[in-house]
């Protein structure tokens, strides 16, 4: 009886560390209220994310312990040791969870390790959506050791968001780069379709086939200056996102405004302290616009006339800029890790070096300079961002392996 279940839609466990709203916590958040229904989210911190996915009628538990919650990515073994008690605590709440669904489904790290350890409690087949680029620049040795032995012993399914991704599981694990399912995010295209008019024509500034009195009020309801030409730059505020990146090439760029859209979600409050004195410092303070973090991302990217993306780390997927695509924007982004496989050069956006600031303000200036350019870019990438990173693609691959490993 329950195979056959099973086989219909198992039952699923979900496990995320964060209850911020990052990447990898927006594309559970669509996966979790697709599978409602039949399924339960547990969190290890509270936060935004558990009222998002409540309100799409999602179950949540939050089983957080601060001990845990607070080691660092480059945590040291002895960290590890001193908040064993705490990690013992927390793999038996999951596991005693888990028990009563089909599949544990494991979105980032510290799930990932909490959820594995506890297979002898739950036994349990576990599947692991990895969010990121397992390499020393972002990871630990201990984590990424631990990460290693966890893949290869105990997770019965890897899901990578990306090649480049998978290229680093490959090299940290020896499993075959090209034996991991690549599930790309999905993005809502309907949801960032706002900025195209009746007809589809795409709503930039100057170009044909766009209602600039509906820009203007747009910008004006969002606090943003009416005529300035405005590169829109998304994402939480973190050195390697690289936001002091595109205040040096604004700064480059006299009459072009940045606005920055996104807050620092894992304690980089330093940072963001940092990018206000840089604009002070660079004499461009009222040419850059922080907005904080916004829910209505789509509006705020209508209202941009480019959108960057200036990660100085191999990005392992990217939302922002399917997203910029997706709304139809010409979209200027660091050519690494997964953004090779979103973005093609002068077809349906641009690449620049990542942490090239003459590269970044050139893009920028041909871009603004070369409207029709930008309209072309802009098209073209809606239509990518559509059909290849659909929400429907993204949750027919993630439902189809859920139902393998549950088999
Ligand atoms: N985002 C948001 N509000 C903000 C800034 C960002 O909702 O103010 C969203 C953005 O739309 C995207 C996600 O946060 O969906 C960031 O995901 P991405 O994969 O680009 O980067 P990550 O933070 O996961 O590395
Ligand atoms: C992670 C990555 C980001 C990716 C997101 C969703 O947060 O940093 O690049 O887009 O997960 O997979």
């Amino acid at each position: 009886m329950e195979a056959t279940r099973a086989s219909v839609s198992p039952s699923v466990l979900f496990v995320d560390q964060s209850g911020q709203l990052g990447g990898a916590e927006f594309a559970l958040l669509q996966l979790a209220g697709h599978c409602a229904a039949y399924s339960e989210v547990v969190l290890l911190s509270d936060g935004p994310f558990r009222t998002r996915l409540e309100a799409l009628g999602a179950r949540v538990q939050v089983i957080s312990d601060a001990r845990v919650s607070g080691i660092a990515r480059q945590a040291s073994g002895w960290n590890c040791l001193r908040v064993l008690p705490g990690i013992f605590r927390q793999v038996r709440a999951i596991a005693a969870r888990a028990r009563d669904f089909d599949v544990l489904f494991l979105n980032t790290q510290k799930a990932l390790v909490l959820g594995v350890l506890g297979k002898p409690l739950h036994r349990k087949p576990v599947i692991w959506y990895q969010h990121d680029i397992l390499t020393r620049n972002h990871f630990g040795r201990v984590q990424l050791t631990v990460v290693k032995w966890l893949v290869r012993f105990a997770v019965d399914q890897v899901v990578v968001n990306s090649q480049a991704s998978a290229r680093s599981l490959a090299a940290l694990t020896g499993v075959a780069a090209d034996s991991v399912p690549v599930i790309y995010n999905g993005i809502d295209a309907a949801a960032f379709s706002r900025g195209e008019g009746a007809d589809g024509a795409i709503g930039a500034i100057g170009a044909d086939g766009v209602d600039r009195a509906d820009i203007a009020a747009l910008r004006h309801r969002l606090g943003l200056p009416a005529d300035a030409w405005l590169a829109g730059l998304f994402g939480r505020l973190a050195p390697w996102k690289g936001q002091h990146i595109a205040l040096d090439a604004i700064a480059r760029l006299p009459g072009t405004h940045l606005v920055l859209v996104g807050a620092p979600l894992f304690g980089e409050d330093a940072y963001a302290q940092r990018l206000h004195e840089q604009a002070a410092a660079l004499g461009i303070a009222d040419r850059v616009h922080f907005a904080g973090f916004q829910d209505d991302v789509p509006a705020w990217m209508s209202a941009m006339d480019v959108i960057l993306h200036t990660s100085t780390e191999p990005e392992p997927f990217g939302r922002v800029i399917v997203e910029g695509m997706a709304a139809a924007r010409p979209v200027i982004a660091a050519a690494a890790g997964g953004v090779t496989e979103i973005v093609r050069h002068r077809h349906n956006g641009w690449l620049v070096k990542p942490g090239d600031v003459g590269a970044l303000a050139e893009a920028i200036g041909t871009l603004r300079d070369d409207p029709v350019l930008a309209q072309r870019l802009a098209r073209q990438a809606r239509d990518d961002a559509r059909s290849a990173f659909s929400v429907e693609q993204y949750l027919e691959k993630m439902t189809q392996a859920i139902r393998r490993v549950a088999r």
